[in-house]
């Protein structure tokens, strides 16, 4: 479904280059929920907004591939990829006020998605949109048609924006922090709701979470990112019992529950205003050998978890020395 390979972007800023993704490469399969997860900085929304085209000056993607469907979008001219997104590829935005138009009404809105990927009457704009409308939970769908974003709640915006997200049948949705601008109560229901329409169309989901339950209720896949790197990559069940990247482990154990935001783990993340040499997790690894200070792991297969489709970047013999430092 999605492919991206080797993606890197950076800033142009007054203090320096800000390395934004170095080298980043993941797959999204069909039908799969895939979390991406990281502390604060470490270039999650940096790469969904580069596979979106959603990068602006002074930003810039200068490297890397993102196959969708045959087509490489990071080579797309802007209005071919403006097409792409909205019709097969959905966003689902973190913030829904910013995401909604505040002059228009909501069923205008409606219909500047649907015109802007094809021809559609008034009234099959209307019908279209109080179907999706009540798909995504909303009672008395005229009223939220007629209204504005400013009259709704949280909730109910984010509800809205789902389903403009979905109004066009896409393949593939991707979705940033679609709930921490949300109430605590209503978090849940709209996770349930955007995974429910996922695998009930048989769609594909990129999710980027800063909450770890959020990855092992709802993901097939997780990306562990540190660093504007993909550090670790696998399926939920075997990555969650078993990490294999000393980062990894340090946010699980950082997480006690559910529906909190990762705790800070020792150390910081390190600023990306220089190019990483060596691992860049190694100054608050306590596993970290010299040859981490001046070699940058490469992301590789596990040997023996193969077949599940485990890679990780890392020096240490991950399979034997990382679950003995989880028991110890
Ligand atoms: N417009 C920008 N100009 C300069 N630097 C930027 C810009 N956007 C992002 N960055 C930098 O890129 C790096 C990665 O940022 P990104 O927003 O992708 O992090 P994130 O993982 O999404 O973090 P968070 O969990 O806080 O959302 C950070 O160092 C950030 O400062
Ligand atoms: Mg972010």
């Amino acid at each position: 479904m999605l492919s991206v390979r080797d993606l890197e972007t950076r800033f142009v800023t007054r203090r320096g280059v800000v390395y934004a993704a170095n080298g980043v490469s993941f797959d999204v399969g069909d039908g799969e929920i895939v979390g991406i997860v990281g502390e604060s900085g470490s270039g999650k929304s940096v790469t969904i907004s580069s596979v979106l085209g959603l990068i602006r000056p002074p930003g810039a993607v200068v490297g890397g591939s993102a196959m969708f469907d045959g087509t490489d979008l990071l080579k797309l001219p802007g209005r071919a990829l403006r097409h792409i997104r909205g019709a097969r590829i959905g966003f689902i935005a973190q913030n829904p006020f910013g995401a909604l138009n505040p002059i228009l009404n909501i069923e205008a809105q409606f219909a500047n998605v649907t015109r802007a990927h094809g021809r559609a009457d008034r009234a099959t704009i209307r019908q279209n949109a109080l179907e999706m409308l009540k798909r995504v939970g909303i009672a008395g769908p005229e009223r939220v048609l007629d209204g504005y974003a400013h009259e709704l709640s949280g909730g109910m915006a984010q509800r809205v924006v789902i389903a403009l997200a979905l109004l066009l049948n896409p393949s593939l949705v991707v979705a940033d922090e679609p709930t921490t601008a949300l109430d605590v109560t209503v978090q849940r229901q709209i996770l349930d709701l955007i995974a429910g329409l996922i695998r009930e169309g048989r769609r594909s989901m990129l999710i980027v979470t800063h909450d770890l339950g959020v990855v092992a209720q709802y993901c097939d896949r997780v990306v562990v990112m540190y660093s504007g790197r993909v550090v670790e990559e696998g399926p939920v069940a075997t990555v969650f019992t078993r990490p294999l990247h000393p980062y990894t482990l340090a946010l699980l154990r950082a997480v006690p529950r559910r529906g909190e935001p990762i705790q800070a783990l020792g150390g910081r993340v390190p600023d990306l205003l220089s190019k990483p040499v060596g691992c860049a997790f190694r100054h608050r690894c306590a596993f970290a050998k010299p040859r981490c200070e001046s070699e940058t792991p490469e992301i590789r297969p596990v040997a023996s978890t193969n077949p599940l489709g485990r890679t990780v970047a890392c020096h240490l013999d991950v399979e034997r020395e990382v679950p003995a430092l989880a028991a110890g």
